[in-house]
């Protein structure tokens, strides 16, 4: 168990369009444990390799009200509805943003077997497994938000939602 150190915007593993995942090695199982121990310890709701300066297509989601869960080489199959609500990132410390984002997706992904999974979500955990996707081609959510960022507020807790 190890807490990594987590990149912030301006480093340029965040921008980059990350490899799939061929083998899990112990290698593999160790950073997908380590993820979440860091995740946790910044008290977010998902966190994506290349977050931890690993440009490989794995992220982990957990909203806390259901399993948490593990993605591998994700791809997205469906998505329906809308959303609009505030969203914070982990590398973007302290800065928050509005962004619109469909409310459910189902999502094809690996798991640590390398077996195939499908994972659906709605609301919360839609926007954080889209969320964590766009880290592994480079994407913040900055660039999806309808307005800049901005400062949160003091007494504004979206810390627990920060992605
Ligand atoms: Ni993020």
């Amino acid at each position: 168990m190890a807490i990594r150190k987590i990149r912030v915007i301006g480093d340029p593993c965040l921008e980059k369009k990350c490899k799939p995942v061929v083998k899990i090695t112990d290698g593999t199982r160790i950073l997908i444990e380590d993820m979440f121990d860091t995740m946790y310890e910044a008290q977010g709701v998902g966190l994506a390799a290349p977050q931890v300066g690993i440009l490989r297509r794995i992220c982990v989601v957990d909203i806390r009200d259901e399993e948490p869960i593990v993605l591998i080489n994700p791809e997205l199959i469906e998505s329906s509805g809308e959303q609009t609500d505030q969203e914070g990132c982990l590398s973007v410390p302290g800065k928050s943003a509005e962004v619109t984002r469909p409310d459910y997706v189902k999502v094809k992904s690996l798991d640590i077997d390398m077996n195939e999974v499908i994972y659906e979500g709605e609301g919360l955990k839609a926007r954080a497994i889209l969320h964590e996707m766009d880290h592994l081609d480079g994407i913040l959510y900055g660039e999806r938000a309808n307005e800049p960022y901005h400062d949160l507020e003091e007494d504004e807790e979206y810390e627990e939602m920060e992605e």
